[in-house]
Protein backbone atom coordinates (compact mmCIF):
# COMPACT_ATOMS: atom_id res chain seq x y z
CA UNK A 1 0.00 0.00 0.00
CA UNK A 2 2.74 2.48 1.01
CA UNK A 3 5.01 0.93 -1.80
CA UNK A 4 1.96 1.90 -4.08
CA UNK A 5 1.56 5.40 -2.75
CA UNK A 6 5.29 6.39 -3.32
CA UNK A 7 5.28 5.67 -6.56
CA UNK A 8 2.13 7.46 -7.64
CA UNK A 9 3.96 10.55 -6.03
CA UNK A 10 7.09 9.69 -7.55
CA UNK A 11 5.30 9.23 -11.34
CA UNK A 12 3.31 12.87 -10.77
CA UNK A 13 7.05 14.57 -9.61
CA UNK A 14 8.53 13.28 -12.41
CA UNK A 15 5.47 14.60 -14.93
CA UNK A 16 5.33 17.77 -13.33
CA UNK A 17 8.91 18.31 -13.69
CA UNK A 18 9.11 17.68 -17.00
CA UNK A 19 6.29 20.07 -17.56
CA UNK A 20 7.99 22.49 -15.85
CA UNK A 21 11.04 21.86 -18.27
CA UNK A 22 9.07 21.10 -21.11
CA UNK A 23 6.46 25.06 -20.72
CA UNK A 24 8.80 27.08 -18.73
CA UNK A 25 9.05 30.31 -20.37
CA UNK A 26 12.10 31.42 -22.49
CA UNK A 27 13.40 34.43 -20.70
CA UNK A 28 12.08 33.59 -17.69
CA UNK A 29 14.50 35.80 -15.18
CA UNK A 30 13.08 36.57 -11.66
CA UNK A 31 15.51 38.86 -9.41
CA UNK A 32 15.06 41.45 -7.23
CA UNK A 33 12.20 41.24 -4.49
CA UNK A 34 10.23 39.17 -7.35
CA UNK A 35 8.82 36.39 -4.10
CA UNK A 36 8.54 39.08 -1.94
CA UNK A 37 6.40 40.89 -4.03
CA UNK A 38 4.08 37.57 -4.85
CA UNK A 39 4.29 36.87 -0.78
CA UNK A 40 3.75 40.05 0.25
CA UNK A 41 6.88 39.83 2.44
CA UNK A 42 8.15 43.64 3.29
CA UNK A 43 11.80 45.11 4.87
CA UNK A 44 11.92 47.30 7.43
CA UNK A 45 11.40 51.52 6.46
CA UNK A 46 14.94 52.11 6.42
CA UNK A 47 16.80 54.23 9.06
CA UNK A 48 18.03 57.41 9.21
CA UNK A 49 21.68 56.72 8.58
CA UNK A 50 20.60 54.36 5.88
CA UNK A 51 18.49 57.42 4.42
CA UNK A 52 21.40 59.47 4.44
CA UNK A 53 24.05 56.45 3.22
CA UNK A 54 21.86 55.05 0.43
CA UNK A 55 19.32 58.08 -1.03
CA UNK A 56 20.70 60.14 -3.66
CA UNK A 57 18.94 63.59 -4.80
CA UNK A 58 19.62 66.55 -6.50
CA UNK A 59 21.24 69.21 -4.87
CA UNK A 60 19.09 71.46 -2.27
CA UNK A 61 16.72 68.50 -1.71
CA UNK A 62 16.47 66.67 1.66
CA UNK A 63 14.37 63.38 2.40
CA UNK A 64 13.43 61.65 5.84
CA UNK A 65 10.94 59.00 6.87
CA UNK A 66 7.54 60.72 7.11
CA UNK A 67 5.72 57.41 8.41
CA UNK A 68 6.76 54.18 8.44
CA UNK A 69 4.45 50.83 9.28
CA UNK A 70 2.05 51.62 6.07
CA UNK A 71 2.58 48.38 4.76
CA UNK A 72 1.98 48.04 1.06
CA UNK A 73 1.65 51.78 0.87
CA UNK A 74 0.28 52.54 -2.79
CA UNK A 75 -1.17 55.65 -4.53
CA UNK A 76 -1.89 58.72 -2.43
CA UNK A 77 -3.80 62.19 -2.41
CA UNK A 78 -3.57 65.07 0.25
CA UNK A 79 -6.30 66.16 1.53
CA UNK A 80 -7.91 70.05 2.15
CA UNK A 81 -5.79 69.86 5.29
CA UNK A 82 -3.12 68.96 4.43
CA UNK A 83 -3.10 65.40 5.96
CA UNK A 84 -1.59 62.41 2.93
CA UNK A 85 -4.44 59.94 2.26
CA UNK A 86 -2.67 56.42 1.30
CA UNK A 87 -4.00 52.75 -0.30
CA UNK A 88 -2.85 50.06 1.97
CA UNK A 89 -3.24 47.56 -0.63
CA UNK A 90 -2.89 43.77 0.70
CA UNK A 91 -4.42 44.98 4.26
CA UNK A 92 -7.70 46.40 2.73
CA UNK A 93 -6.99 49.79 4.48
CA UNK A 94 -7.35 53.63 3.19
CA UNK A 95 -5.51 55.27 5.92
CA UNK A 96 -4.92 59.29 6.34
CA UNK A 97 -1.72 60.67 7.92
CA UNK A 98 -1.81 63.46 9.82
CA UNK A 99 -0.31 66.79 8.19
CA UNK A 100 3.00 67.72 10.43
CA UNK A 101 2.07 70.62 12.29
CA UNK A 102 4.89 70.32 14.83
CA UNK A 103 7.15 70.31 12.42
CA UNK A 104 9.43 67.30 13.03
CA UNK A 105 9.00 66.47 9.72
CA UNK A 106 6.86 63.20 10.38
CA UNK A 107 3.32 62.45 10.46
CA UNK A 108 0.96 63.47 13.76
CA UNK A 109 -0.37 60.54 13.82
CA UNK A 110 -3.19 58.29 11.96
CA UNK A 111 -6.80 57.27 11.42
CA UNK A 112 -7.82 54.05 9.81
CA UNK A 113 -10.32 55.63 7.82
CA UNK A 114 -11.65 52.63 5.65
CA UNK A 115 -10.94 49.12 6.31
CA UNK A 116 -11.47 45.53 4.74
CA UNK A 117 -11.40 46.53 1.07
CA UNK A 118 -10.56 44.14 -1.39
CA UNK A 119 -7.32 45.26 -3.10
CA UNK A 120 -7.68 48.95 -2.42
CA UNK A 121 -5.55 51.06 -4.61
CA UNK A 122 -7.04 54.28 -6.46
CA UNK A 123 -7.85 56.99 -4.33
CA UNK A 124 -9.78 60.14 -5.62
CA UNK A 125 -11.28 63.10 -4.24
CA UNK A 126 -14.47 65.25 -5.15
CA UNK A 127 -17.20 67.37 -3.50
CA UNK A 128 -16.49 66.32 -0.32
CA UNK A 129 -16.63 62.45 -1.62
CA UNK A 130 -13.69 60.23 -1.13
CA UNK A 131 -13.37 57.37 -3.91
CA UNK A 132 -11.59 54.08 -3.63
CA UNK A 133 -10.98 51.59 -6.50
CA UNK A 134 -11.15 48.19 -4.98
CA UNK A 135 -9.77 45.18 -7.82
CA UNK A 136 -13.40 44.59 -8.79
CA UNK A 137 -14.92 47.82 -8.03
CA UNK A 138 -15.11 51.46 -7.13
CA UNK A 139 -16.92 53.00 -3.96
CA UNK A 140 -17.01 56.39 -2.26
CA UNK A 141 -17.86 57.68 0.97
CA UNK A 142 -18.58 61.21 2.07
CA UNK A 143 -15.34 62.44 3.61
CA UNK A 144 -14.88 65.34 6.01
CA UNK A 145 -11.41 66.15 5.95
CA UNK A 146 -11.57 68.57 8.97
CA UNK A 147 -13.34 65.76 11.49
CA UNK A 148 -10.73 62.97 9.49
CA UNK A 149 -13.73 61.03 9.10
CA UNK A 150 -15.89 59.05 6.21
CA UNK A 151 -19.65 58.14 6.54
CA UNK A 152 -21.26 55.14 4.63
CA UNK A 153 -19.67 53.36 1.59
CA UNK A 154 -21.72 53.73 -1.33
CA UNK A 155 -21.29 51.95 -4.64
CA UNK A 156 -20.00 54.15 -7.44
CA UNK A 157 -19.45 51.11 -10.45
CA UNK A 158 -19.32 47.82 -10.24
CA UNK A 159 -18.24 45.21 -12.99
CA UNK A 160 -15.01 45.64 -12.83
CA UNK A 161 -13.25 42.02 -14.09
CA UNK A 162 -11.33 41.56 -10.73
CA UNK A 163 -7.94 39.83 -9.95
CA UNK A 164 -5.83 38.20 -12.97
CA UNK A 165 -1.56 39.28 -13.34
CA UNK A 166 -2.33 42.67 -12.66
CA UNK A 167 -4.88 43.57 -10.07
CA UNK A 168 -5.02 47.03 -9.36
CA UNK A 169 -7.27 50.01 -10.21
CA UNK A 170 -6.53 53.50 -10.54
CA UNK A 171 -8.74 56.20 -10.30
CA UNK A 172 -8.58 59.85 -10.88
CA UNK A 173 -10.58 62.77 -11.80
CA UNK A 174 -10.04 64.98 -15.16
CA UNK A 175 -10.31 68.61 -15.47
CA UNK A 176 -13.52 67.90 -17.45
CA UNK A 177 -15.40 66.77 -13.77
CA UNK A 178 -15.08 63.24 -15.18
CA UNK A 179 -13.94 59.92 -13.34
CA UNK A 180 -11.52 57.84 -15.35
CA UNK A 181 -10.33 54.37 -14.19
CA UNK A 182 -7.89 52.19 -15.53
CA UNK A 183 -7.54 48.45 -15.24
CA UNK A 184 -4.71 46.50 -16.31
CA UNK A 185 -4.42 43.00 -18.35
CA UNK A 186 -5.11 39.57 -16.84
CA UNK A 187 -2.07 38.09 -18.26
CA UNK A 188 1.81 38.51 -19.65
CA UNK A 189 0.24 39.03 -23.10
CA UNK A 190 -3.10 37.17 -24.47
CA UNK A 191 -6.02 37.90 -26.01
CA UNK A 192 -8.81 39.11 -23.90
CA UNK A 193 -12.29 38.54 -23.23
CA UNK A 194 -13.48 41.83 -21.22
CA UNK A 195 -13.36 45.06 -22.70
CA UNK A 196 -12.27 47.00 -19.69
CA UNK A 197 -8.82 44.97 -19.34
CA UNK A 198 -5.65 47.05 -20.13
CA UNK A 199 -8.20 50.01 -21.04
CA UNK A 200 -9.19 53.06 -19.52
CA UNK A 201 -12.54 53.27 -18.49
CA UNK A 202 -14.15 57.19 -18.29
CA UNK A 203 -17.43 57.31 -16.63
CA UNK A 204 -19.64 60.32 -14.59
CA UNK A 205 -18.57 61.14 -10.64
CA UNK A 206 -21.54 59.01 -9.56
CA UNK A 207 -20.53 55.75 -12.11
CA UNK A 208 -23.09 56.29 -14.47
CA UNK A 209 -22.60 56.19 -18.38
CA UNK A 210 -19.41 54.45 -18.05
CA UNK A 211 -17.20 54.02 -21.78
CA UNK A 212 -13.80 52.40 -23.12
CA UNK A 213 -12.08 55.56 -23.06
CA UNK A 214 -8.86 54.46 -24.41
CA UNK A 215 -7.48 50.74 -25.54
CA UNK A 216 -4.36 48.60 -26.20
CA UNK A 217 -2.78 49.86 -22.70
CA UNK A 218 -1.14 46.44 -20.94
CA UNK A 219 -1.14 47.84 -17.38
CA UNK A 220 -1.48 52.04 -17.09
CA UNK A 221 -1.02 52.22 -13.13
CA UNK A 222 0.17 55.83 -13.04
CA UNK A 223 -1.75 58.73 -15.29
CA UNK A 224 -2.31 62.55 -14.48
CA UNK A 225 -3.38 65.55 -16.36
CA UNK A 226 -0.89 67.99 -17.53
CA UNK A 227 -1.56 71.56 -15.87
CA UNK A 228 -2.25 74.00 -18.65
CA UNK A 229 -2.71 72.02 -21.39
CA UNK A 230 -5.20 69.56 -19.74
CA UNK A 231 -3.51 66.28 -21.93
CA UNK A 232 -3.38 63.30 -20.05
CA UNK A 233 -0.38 61.36 -19.41
CA UNK A 234 -0.15 57.82 -18.74
CA UNK A 235 2.70 55.41 -17.58
CA UNK A 236 2.45 51.72 -19.12
CA UNK A 237 3.90 48.68 -18.11
CA UNK A 238 5.81 46.88 -20.81
CA UNK A 239 4.92 42.99 -21.65
CA UNK A 240 7.85 40.30 -19.97
CA UNK A 241 9.57 37.47 -21.18
CA UNK A 242 11.70 39.49 -24.49
CA UNK A 243 14.66 39.31 -22.36
CA UNK A 244 16.87 42.35 -20.26
CA UNK A 245 16.22 45.22 -23.02
CA UNK A 246 12.73 45.14 -24.54
CA UNK A 247 10.13 46.50 -24.77
CA UNK A 248 9.89 49.82 -23.14
CA UNK A 249 8.00 50.89 -20.49
CA UNK A 250 5.78 53.40 -21.83
CA UNK A 251 4.91 57.24 -21.15
CA UNK A 252 1.77 57.88 -23.55
CA UNK A 253 -0.08 60.80 -24.22
CA UNK A 254 -3.73 59.29 -23.74
CA UNK A 255 -6.54 60.22 -26.01
CA UNK A 256 -10.33 59.47 -26.77
CA UNK A 257 -10.74 56.29 -28.69
CA UNK A 258 -6.74 56.01 -29.45
CA UNK A 259 -5.35 52.29 -29.47
CA UNK A 260 -2.32 52.29 -27.35
CA UNK A 261 -0.82 48.76 -29.13
CA UNK A 262 -0.83 46.15 -26.18
CA UNK A 263 -1.11 43.30 -27.38
CA UNK A 264 -0.16 43.17 -31.07
CA UNK A 265 2.32 45.88 -31.24
CA UNK A 266 5.14 47.56 -28.06
CA UNK A 267 7.34 50.90 -28.42
CA UNK A 268 6.48 52.51 -31.97
CA UNK A 269 4.60 49.79 -33.56
CA UNK A 270 6.90 46.93 -33.32
CA UNK A 271 4.75 43.77 -33.88
CA UNK A 272 4.65 41.52 -30.86
CA UNK A 273 6.44 38.03 -31.71
CA UNK A 274 3.58 36.35 -30.25
CA UNK A 275 0.49 38.21 -31.20
CA UNK A 276 1.82 40.50 -34.12
CA UNK A 277 1.12 38.40 -36.98
CA UNK A 278 -2.03 39.03 -38.80
CA UNK A 279 -2.47 42.32 -36.89
CA UNK A 280 -0.82 44.47 -39.51
CA UNK A 281 -4.01 46.81 -39.63
CA UNK A 282 -4.44 47.71 -36.33
CA UNK A 283 -0.69 47.74 -35.53
CA UNK A 284 -0.46 50.51 -38.22
CA UNK A 285 -3.08 52.30 -36.19
CA UNK A 286 -1.74 52.44 -33.09
CA UNK A 287 -0.44 55.46 -31.08
CA UNK A 288 3.51 54.90 -30.48
CA UNK A 289 5.00 56.02 -26.71
CA UNK A 290 6.33 59.49 -26.44
CA UNK A 291 8.90 58.41 -24.14
CA UNK A 292 10.68 55.54 -22.86
CA UNK A 293 11.48 54.35 -19.63
CA UNK A 294 13.67 51.07 -20.64
CA UNK A 295 12.20 47.85 -20.20
CA UNK A 296 11.68 46.29 -17.48
CA UNK A 297 11.39 49.74 -15.15
CA UNK A 298 7.90 49.53 -14.29
CA UNK A 299 6.92 53.17 -13.59
CA UNK A 300 3.94 53.20 -11.28
CA UNK A 301 2.97 56.91 -10.52
CA UNK A 302 3.06 60.07 -12.36
CA UNK A 303 2.17 63.04 -11.00
CA UNK A 304 2.96 67.12 -12.09
CA UNK A 305 4.30 69.44 -9.56
CA UNK A 306 1.70 71.60 -8.73
CA UNK A 307 1.77 75.13 -10.91
CA UNK A 308 3.38 77.73 -8.42
CA UNK A 309 4.50 75.35 -5.81
CA UNK A 310 7.67 73.91 -8.20
CA UNK A 311 11.19 74.26 -7.09
CA UNK A 312 13.19 75.79 -9.63
CA UNK A 313 14.35 73.93 -12.65
CA UNK A 314 11.05 71.67 -12.08
CA UNK A 315 8.36 74.45 -13.93
CA UNK A 316 6.29 72.25 -15.73
CA UNK A 317 7.60 68.63 -15.03
CA UNK A 318 6.16 65.46 -13.38
CA UNK A 319 7.37 62.97 -11.40
CA UNK A 320 7.41 59.57 -12.19
CA UNK A 321 8.05 56.24 -9.52
CA UNK A 322 10.14 53.56 -11.33
CA UNK A 323 8.80 50.67 -9.09
CA UNK A 324 12.09 48.09 -10.55
CA UNK A 325 12.62 45.22 -12.61
CA UNK A 326 12.27 41.86 -11.75
CA UNK A 327 12.37 40.00 -14.94
CA UNK A 328 16.07 41.25 -15.93
CA UNK A 329 19.28 40.03 -15.27
CA UNK A 330 20.51 43.10 -13.43
CA UNK A 331 18.14 45.38 -11.88
CA UNK A 332 17.22 48.74 -13.20
CA UNK A 333 14.39 51.07 -12.08
CA UNK A 334 14.11 51.47 -8.30
CA UNK A 335 14.32 55.23 -8.20
CA UNK A 336 11.89 58.38 -8.83
CA UNK A 337 12.63 60.11 -11.90
CA UNK A 338 11.20 63.44 -13.16
CA UNK A 339 10.26 64.06 -16.54
CA UNK A 340 10.74 67.81 -18.53
CA UNK A 341 8.75 68.55 -21.37
CA UNK A 342 9.98 70.56 -24.16
CA UNK A 343 8.10 73.08 -26.36
CA UNK A 344 8.86 70.97 -29.12
CA UNK A 345 7.12 67.37 -27.64
CA UNK A 346 10.81 66.39 -26.55
CA UNK A 347 10.71 64.50 -22.87
CA UNK A 348 13.48 64.52 -21.06
CA UNK A 349 14.43 62.29 -17.85
CA UNK A 350 16.49 62.97 -14.79
CA UNK A 351 16.90 60.99 -11.59
CA UNK A 352 15.05 62.66 -8.92
CA UNK A 353 15.20 59.88 -5.97
CA UNK A 354 17.77 56.65 -6.68
CA UNK A 355 18.93 54.73 -4.09
CA UNK A 356 16.01 51.92 -3.13
CA UNK A 357 18.35 49.42 -5.42
CA UNK A 358 22.35 49.51 -4.65
CA UNK A 359 24.56 46.85 -6.41
CA UNK A 360 21.06 44.27 -6.46
CA UNK A 361 20.14 45.15 -2.61
CA UNK A 362 16.94 46.08 -2.25
CA UNK A 363 15.66 48.33 0.25
CA UNK A 364 12.43 49.95 -0.87
CA UNK A 365 10.10 50.21 -3.98
CA UNK A 366 8.58 53.55 -4.90
CA UNK A 367 5.03 53.67 -6.14
CA UNK A 368 3.20 57.44 -6.01
CA UNK A 369 4.05 61.28 -5.35
CA UNK A 370 2.19 64.07 -4.33
CA UNK A 371 2.97 67.76 -3.30
CA UNK A 372 1.54 68.87 -0.56
CA UNK A 373 0.59 72.32 0.33
CA UNK A 374 3.91 73.62 1.31
CA UNK A 375 5.55 72.63 -2.11
CA UNK A 376 7.03 69.10 0.09
CA UNK A 377 6.67 65.76 -1.74
CA UNK A 378 5.73 62.38 -0.21
CA UNK A 379 7.19 59.36 -2.08
CA UNK A 380 4.85 56.03 -0.94
CA UNK A 381 7.01 52.54 -0.92
CA UNK A 382 5.23 49.59 -1.17
CA UNK A 383 8.15 47.05 -0.25
CA UNK A 384 9.27 49.22 2.72
CA UNK A 385 5.82 50.35 3.79
CA UNK A 386 6.79 53.74 4.22
CA UNK A 387 6.29 57.03 2.94
CA UNK A 388 8.74 59.95 2.67
CA UNK A 389 9.07 63.63 2.81
CA UNK A 390 11.45 65.61 0.43
CA UNK A 391 11.68 68.58 1.61
CA UNK A 392 13.75 71.45 -1.06
CA UNK A 393 15.31 74.59 -0.57
CA UNK A 394 13.31 77.52 1.80
CA UNK A 395 10.63 76.09 -0.42
CA UNK A 396 8.31 78.52 -1.70
CA UNK A 397 9.86 81.22 -0.63
CA UNK A 398 12.60 80.62 -2.52
CA UNK A 399 10.87 80.10 -5.63
CA UNK A 400 9.54 83.60 -5.38
CA UNK A 401 12.99 85.59 -5.23
CA UNK A 402 14.67 83.78 -8.01
CA UNK A 403 11.66 84.42 -10.95
CA UNK A 404 12.24 87.18 -12.80
CA UNK A 405 10.03 90.07 -13.80
CA UNK A 406 11.04 90.74 -17.21
CA UNK A 407 8.87 88.56 -19.03
CA UNK A 408 5.90 90.23 -20.23
CA UNK A 409 2.49 90.73 -18.57
CA UNK A 410 0.36 87.37 -18.18
CA UNK A 411 -2.68 89.11 -19.65
CA UNK A 412 -0.58 91.34 -22.67
CA UNK A 413 -2.40 88.55 -24.76
CA UNK A 414 -5.82 89.61 -23.75
CA UNK A 415 -7.99 92.07 -25.19
CA UNK A 416 -9.08 94.74 -23.02
CA UNK A 417 -12.68 94.19 -23.63
CA UNK A 418 -12.32 90.85 -21.91
CA UNK A 419 -10.34 91.85 -19.00
CA UNK A 420 -12.89 94.65 -18.49
CA UNK A 421 -15.69 91.43 -18.49
CA UNK A 422 -14.20 89.13 -17.04
CA UNK A 423 -12.66 91.26 -13.99
CA UNK A 424 -16.28 92.14 -12.73
CA UNK A 425 -17.19 88.52 -13.26
CA UNK A 426 -13.62 86.89 -11.24
CA UNK A 427 -15.07 89.51 -8.55
CA UNK A 428 -18.23 88.37 -8.05
CA UNK A 429 -17.16 84.74 -7.94
CA UNK A 430 -14.16 85.61 -5.70
CA UNK A 431 -17.17 87.32 -2.90
CA UNK A 432 -19.44 84.38 -3.99
CA UNK A 433 -17.29 81.40 -3.47
CA UNK A 434 -16.01 82.57 -0.14
CA UNK A 435 -12.06 83.57 -1.55
CA UNK A 436 -11.65 86.56 0.70
CA UNK A 437 -11.92 84.93 4.01
CA UNK A 438 -8.40 83.13 3.51
CA UNK A 439 -7.55 85.53 1.40
CA UNK A 440 -8.03 89.19 2.19
CA UNK A 441 -6.95 90.35 5.67
CA UNK A 442 -9.55 92.63 6.49
CA UNK A 443 -12.67 90.06 6.29
CA UNK A 444 -10.70 86.82 6.86
CA UNK A 445 -12.77 85.38 10.15
CA UNK A 446 -10.81 84.91 13.66
CA UNK A 447 -8.37 82.14 13.86
CA UNK A 448 -7.64 81.46 9.93
CA UNK A 449 -4.49 82.14 8.33
CA UNK A 450 -4.56 84.10 5.80
CA UNK A 451 -2.48 83.92 2.67
CA UNK A 452 -2.20 87.40 0.84
CA UNK A 453 -2.61 87.09 -2.67
CA UNK A 454 0.21 88.84 -4.03
CA UNK A 455 2.78 89.56 -6.83
CA UNK A 456 0.58 86.30 -8.36
CA UNK A 457 1.55 88.47 -12.34
CA UNK A 458 5.38 87.59 -11.80
CA UNK A 459 4.47 83.94 -10.49
CA UNK A 460 1.34 82.92 -12.64
CA UNK A 461 -0.37 83.19 -15.97
CA UNK A 462 -3.82 82.48 -16.73
CA UNK A 463 -3.35 78.70 -16.78
CA UNK A 464 -1.60 79.06 -13.89
CA UNK A 465 -4.13 80.01 -11.75
CA UNK A 466 -6.89 77.72 -13.11
CA UNK A 467 -4.60 74.89 -12.91
CA UNK A 468 -4.45 75.87 -9.29
CA UNK A 469 -8.09 76.39 -9.21
CA UNK A 470 -8.59 72.63 -10.80
CA UNK A 471 -5.64 71.21 -7.80
CA UNK A 472 -6.01 73.42 -5.05
CA UNK A 473 -3.02 73.46 -2.81
CA UNK A 474 -3.66 71.71 0.50
CA UNK A 475 -5.96 73.92 3.07
CA UNK A 476 -8.03 75.69 0.08
CA UNK A 477 -10.68 73.67 -0.93
CA UNK A 478 -11.76 72.05 -4.28
CA UNK A 479 -14.09 74.58 -5.80
CA UNK A 480 -17.10 73.16 -8.72
CA UNK A 481 -16.37 76.00 -11.18
CA UNK A 482 -16.56 75.88 -14.64
CA UNK A 483 -13.63 76.66 -17.12
CA UNK A 484 -14.83 80.05 -18.22
CA UNK A 485 -15.53 80.52 -14.14
CA UNK A 486 -11.56 79.60 -13.72
CA UNK A 487 -10.75 82.00 -16.30
CA UNK A 488 -12.93 84.84 -15.35
CA UNK A 489 -10.91 84.41 -11.92
CA UNK A 490 -8.08 84.18 -12.77
CA UNK A 491 -8.07 87.33 -15.43
CA UNK A 492 -9.03 89.11 -12.46
CA UNK A 493 -6.37 88.09 -10.09
CA UNK A 494 -3.80 88.98 -12.38
CA UNK A 495 -5.16 92.82 -13.12
CA UNK A 496 -5.92 93.42 -9.69
CA UNK A 497 -2.21 92.58 -9.32
C1 LIG B 1 -9.96 77.83 3.38
C2 LIG B 1 -9.09 78.86 2.93
C3 LIG B 1 -9.05 79.19 1.45
C4 LIG B 1 -10.09 79.50 0.61
C5 LIG B 1 -11.56 79.56 0.94
C6 LIG B 1 -9.49 79.78 -0.68
N1 LIG B 1 -8.14 79.65 -0.61
FE1 LIG B 1 -6.80 80.09 -2.09
N2 LIG B 1 -5.28 79.45 -0.89
C7 LIG B 1 -5.40 79.13 0.44
C8 LIG B 1 -4.08 78.91 0.99
C9 LIG B 1 -3.75 78.56 2.43
C10 LIG B 1 -3.16 79.10 -0.08
C11 LIG B 1 -1.68 78.98 0.00
C12 LIG B 1 -1.23 77.56 -0.12
C13 LIG B 1 0.26 77.46 -0.06
O1 LIG B 1 0.95 78.28 -0.67
O2 LIG B 1 0.71 76.56 0.59
C14 LIG B 1 -3.96 79.46 -1.23
C15 LIG B 1 -3.41 79.79 -2.47
C16 LIG B 1 -4.11 80.43 -3.47
C17 LIG B 1 -3.50 80.99 -4.65
C18 LIG B 1 -2.01 81.01 -4.94
C19 LIG B 1 -1.36 82.08 -4.10
C20 LIG B 1 0.12 82.24 -4.30
O3 LIG B 1 0.65 83.23 -3.78
O4 LIG B 1 0.77 81.41 -4.94
C21 LIG B 1 -4.51 81.54 -5.40
C22 LIG B 1 -4.37 82.25 -6.73
C23 LIG B 1 -5.75 81.28 -4.70
N3 LIG B 1 -5.46 80.61 -3.52
C24 LIG B 1 -7.00 81.64 -5.16
C25 LIG B 1 -8.18 81.34 -4.50
C26 LIG B 1 -9.51 81.59 -5.03
C27 LIG B 1 -9.78 82.23 -6.39
C28 LIG B 1 -10.40 81.17 -4.11
C29 LIG B 1 -11.92 81.14 -4.19
C30 LIG B 1 -12.47 80.50 -5.38
C31 LIG B 1 -9.65 80.66 -2.97
N4 LIG B 1 -8.31 80.77 -3.25
C32 LIG B 1 -10.21 80.16 -1.81
C33 LIG B 1 -6.56 79.05 1.16
C34 LIG B 1 -7.83 79.29 0.67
Amino acid sequence: MLRKMFVGLGITLAIVLMGAWLFWPKNFVAKGPFWDFLTGAQVEAPTKDMLESRFTLPEGFRIGVFAADVPHARMMRVTSEGDILVSSMREGNVILLHADKNNDGMADGRTVLMSGLDIPHGLALKSGYLYVAETGRIVRARFDAKARAVGDVELVLDGIPPGGNHRTRTIGFGPDGMLYLTVGSTCNVCIEDHAYRAAMVRMKPDGSGARIFARGLRNTVGFDWQPGTGHLYGTDNGRDLLGDDTPHCELNLIEEGAFYGWPYAYDAKVPDPDYGAGHEAEIASSKPLVHGFGAHRAPLGIRFLTPGLEPLGYEGAALVALHGSWNRSTLAGYKVVSLHFGANGTVEQKDFLAGFEKDGDVIGRPVDMVQGPDGAIYVSDDYAGAIYRISWGDMVASKETALNDERPHPLADVTDAEVQVMTMAGSVLFAANGCAACHDPASAADGVQVKELKALAQRYDIEGITGLLEVPPGPMPQYDLTAEEKRALAIYLLAKD
